[in-house]
């Protein structure tokens, strides 16, 4: 079976990263949307919060698969044997990370393959922490998150003022 992986801190998920996982969710027979569980980032939601916002989002989706995972990328690939890592590429900026991102996993791991889906423009602006950023200060997010991410994050910055 043709598996990407398409990880990612998710924190929360984007009308960006939605867009990718519907494309790549017809370029593969299974997307396995991986979140980052990492204990040293601060992160404003908890890994089972990221996960349900992104099951609830991709519900239409039958191919998508949420999962998680805790250390090297690599070693998740491994350990679904799957091959394809999925990332978005916005700018620039992104392309050249990305590139060290790639070239770093296929070192760790010869047989991972990183496939760069170019972020459509009307989403090349939108990044989790600036919509962190601008709920937190009451901005208005409706037009970058699904519906259930702008009342998740509504809710979370009631609880933490
Ligand atoms: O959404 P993000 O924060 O841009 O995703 C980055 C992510 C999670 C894909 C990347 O940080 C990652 O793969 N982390 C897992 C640890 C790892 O494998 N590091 C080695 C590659 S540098």
């Amino acid at each position: 079976m043709r598996i990407a992986v398409y990880a990612g801190s998710f924190d929360p998920i984007t009308n960006g990263h939605v867009d990718l996982m519907e494309r790549a969710a017809k370029l593969f027979e299974l997307c396995i949307v991986a979140v980052l569980v990492n204990v040293k980032k601060q992160s404003l939601f908890s890994a089972e919060e990221r996960i349900d916002l992104i099951q609830q989002v991709t519900a239409h989706m039958p191919n998508i698969q949420v999962d998680q995972f805790p250390g090297l990328l690599v070693d998740y690939l491994k350990k679904k044997q799957a091959y394809v890592i999925v990332r978005g590429v916005r700018t620039l900026g992104d392309f050249e990370m990305e590139m060290q991102l790639a070239a770093l996993n296929r070192a760790l791991f010869s047989s991972a393959e990183t496939i760069f889906l170019p972020t459509r423009p009307e989403y090349a602006h939108l990044s989790s922490s600036m919509i962190k950023e601008i709920s937190g200060y009451g901005g208005d997010i409706t037009g970058f998150v699904p519906r259930p991410v702008a009342k998740a994050l509504a809710y979370k910055h009631k609880q933490n003022q």
